[in-house]
């Protein structure tokens, strides 16, 4: 077998990942949604995961979720234009286009299927599409899958941007997608002045606010906080994150979602959701309604964190948000800072390229909002030290 012609190559490649300390593997982490995180059976304080909100080990929604399984079953047995839905899933969308104030919401398998959708349907290879460059990986292949052009623009920069959009003012099929909040960076994207933009060159705009919704604008996202969602045409959430579970969800005007409805492929051709899952969806949209504050709390801690980082002398980037990059640069010594991290109980993830450009490899940290002062004080204490062994 190991003679077949895709060996050599393959073996090649892995083999120069593992040199460059490149080489991913599953880390042994036996429970990694609880705050205290199970890794090679010890616990550790988990600054590592997208649970912003503490929410997925919340009882609230085990329960919901556990009574969705006995109410509706395990699986949905279908795509959702077939028969896969239970009256669960229109509540939950009902009430999220509420949440967000617009007229229809749309659920998908996740924030990834939700973004290859939104690209495929609403672009060609006659459009043209600008992009944020340090945009997610998801909304990357949704437009290398719809054929459209692919206009890059520096981050989160507006006057390249400007010019971009000059380039191309006489094309009339043109949609503009950004992150609201940058998953490895933690900063903001200036979304006012783009949406000004798109209003000028009549762009269709798209934000994925998958990590700001929960905690930004009272869990609404930074568009509704910056009051700027009236607009931007398609609003793409994710429950993965601060919601606590799993599924994307995307949000605008009626007829923008049922064209997607209609249109995309990862929404059509897919087996929706279990019922557990949108059960656990549905209690989470409620917590944060119940409590918008939540967020804000959690973006307290996170300005103290980085405030304290910097004192020291790390470089958290631009991050005004609760996830807070502490750019190393190396790829060994993001994996020797992570390593020295364990050590003091806390567990945090080395990011490297091709995640982030070369020679910005970090530790990503993501502040939770169940955080106790305690836990913060352990955290400043274990970058105290780590700052003497690498800085
Ligand atoms: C900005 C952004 N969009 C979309 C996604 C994909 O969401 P999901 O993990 O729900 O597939 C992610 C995931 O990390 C993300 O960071």
């Amino acid at each position: 077998m190991t003679s077949k012609w895709f060996y050599h190559p393959i073996k090649t490649e892995l083999a120069e990942l593992e040199e460059a300390s490149l080489l991913r593997r599953i880390p042994a982490v036996d429970n990694g949604a609880e705050k205290e995180l199970l890794f090679k059976g010890q616990k550790f304080l988990n600054l590592a995961s997208n649970d912003y909100l503490g929410l997925a080990c919340d009882e609230r929604l085990k329960i919901a979720s556990i009574q969705a399984v006995r109410d509706y079953g395990t699986g949905s047995a279908a795509s959702r234009l077939v028969t896969g839905n239970f009256k669960l899933y229109d509540t939950l969308e009902q009430e999220f286009a509420a949440f967000k104030e617009q007229e229809d919401a749309m659920l998908f398998s996740s924030g990834y299927a939700a973004n290859l959708a939104i690209m495929d349907s609403f672009a060609d290879r006659h459009s043209v599409i600008f992009s944020d460059k340090l945009n997610h990986a998801s909304i990357i292949d949704g437009i290398k899958m719809s054929g459209a052009k692919h206009v890059r623009y520096q981050h989160n920069d507006i006057e390249h941007l400007k010019k971009r959009l000059e380039s191309f003012k006489n094309i009339s099929a043109k949609i503009l997608i950004t992150d609201t909040i940058f998953s490895m960076d933690g900063d903001l994207a200036h979304i006012e002045e783009i949406a000004q933009l798109c209003e000028f060159y009549d762009v269709m705009l798209v934000v994925d606010e998958a990590h700001a919704e929960g905690i930004f604008g009272g869990g609404k996202g930074l568009c509704f906080e910056r009051k700027i969602s009236k607009l931007v045409d398609l609003h793409m959430g994710a429950f993965s994150k601060g919601f606590g579970s799993l599924g994307g969800i995307v949000s605008g005007s009626s007829d923008l979602i049922s064209f997607l409805r209609n249109k995309g492929r990862s929404f059509v051709f897919s087996t929706a959701l279990p019922p557990a899952v949108v059960g656990a969806n549905l209690a989470s949209l409620r917590l944060v309604l119940s409590d918008p504050s939540i967020g804000e709390k959690l973006l307290d801690k996170s300005r103290d964190l980085k405030l304290f980082l910097e004192s020291e002398g790390f470089d958290c980037g631009n991050s005004e948000s609760q996830i807070i990059p502490v750019i190393l640069g190396e790829n060994k010594v993001a994996l020797q800072a992570q390593a020295l991290l364990l050590e003091a109980g806390i567990y945090t993830a080395a990011i490297r390229p091709p995640t982030v450009p070369m020679n910005t490899a970090r530790l990503r940290l993501s502040l939770r909002a169940d955080l106790t002062s305690d836990d913060m004080e352990k955290i400043k204490h274990a970058f105290t030290l780590l700052k003497k062994e690498i800085l």
